[in-house]
């Protein structure tokens, strides 16, 4: 997309300036241990910031990040090499150093630096050597990636285990789509699908994600609220007459994935701030 283009697909280029992006909350809000050796496609992935954190720190073995907007999906790809470059060595283990030696126990714990599931420190490169020197570069992935890499191999952690792609996923499936995944993530861009496709639209979208998940597998969803899509149709007059045609509203989203074969929804809580404040569910796909 041109930068000057309406972004009718909600393909907005500075997204993550306007959110919180360096710990998302909305990940911040899921149970620990979700993302843990999952395969994960993230749909609607915008520059790629929730993807590389579900990557990088939250445990997942290989992620999938799609988005409608290739200009975005470039950006993403850059953004996986500054993550890259920002992530520090594999911290060591905890010891009782000469420092510890002598030191008051009633002082509390030492302060020790956070580190990612992988036993990385995420945010180690100061961001200002990425604007001097460059992002660092990402080291080859090792030969023939199998999409049964486990957790431990190199292919299976960042920055290996994390790729994007540009395509209408809704349209039609991706190359990764044929493996399952383990976790869908679809933030905040239901109605983005639901204005462009109408009510067929996102419900060949619910059908999407419930024939790419196993059974047992977890859509994670955050639907933008039904008073948001006013704003949203005056982008453009396509998207204003699909408006006028929609029967299905928000409400009405669990009922359809139940009938798709999907257990009830577990709400996770509302979270994130202003005009970003909607609900986190998830969903178990029973049948
Ligand atoms: C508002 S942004 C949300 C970005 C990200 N999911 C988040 O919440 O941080 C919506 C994104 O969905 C993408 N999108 C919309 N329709 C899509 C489709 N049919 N297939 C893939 N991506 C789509 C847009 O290009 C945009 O980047």
């Amino acid at each position: 997309m041109h930068p000057t283009e309406i972004p009718i697909y909600g393909n907005y280029h500075g997204y993550y300036h306007k959110r919180p992006s360096a710990s998302d909350s909305r990940l911040a809000c899921l149970p620990p241990k979700l993302f843990h050796d999952a395969r994960v496609l993230d749909v609607g992935c915008n520059e790629g910031f929730v993807t590389c954190e579900i990557a990088q720190t939250l445990g997942a073995t290989r992620v999938v990040g799609v988005d409608i907007d290739d200009t975005l999906v470039r950006a993403a790809w850059k953004h996986r090499r500054t993550v890259w470059s920002q992530q520090g060595p594999p911290a060591q283990p905890p010891h009782r150093d000469a420092c510890d030696e002598g030191r008051d126990p009633a002082s509390g714990p030492r302060k020790r630096r956070r580190t990612s599931d992988s036993g990385c420190m995420p945010a180690y490169f100061p961001e200002a050597f990425e604007h001097m020197f460059g992002p660092l570069p990402v080291p080859d992935a090792v030969q023939r990636r199998t999409d049964d890499d486990t957790e431990g191999s190199a292919n299976a952690r960042f920055p290996h285990n994390v790729s994007f792609r540009a395509a209408d996923w809704v349209a039609g499936p991706i190359p990764e789509d044929e493996a399952e995944y383990d976790v869908v993530v679809a933030f905040s861009v239901s109605k983005w699908i639901h204005l462009n496709g109408g009510d067929d639209g996102l419900l060949a979208f619910f059908r999407r994600v419930h024939s790419v998940l196993r059974v047992g597998g977890t859509f994670v969803f955050e639907p933008q609220e039904w008073d948001t899509y006013a704003k949203a149709k005056r982008m453009d007059v396509r998207l204003k007459e699909n408006a006028a045609a929609l029967k299905l509203r928000p409400g009405d989203f669990e009922r359809e994935l139940q009938d798709l074969g999907f257990g009830p929804a577990e709400h996770m809580g509302t979270v994130g701030d202003g005009g970003f404040r909607r609900p986190i569910d998830l969903y178990v796909k029973v049948r």
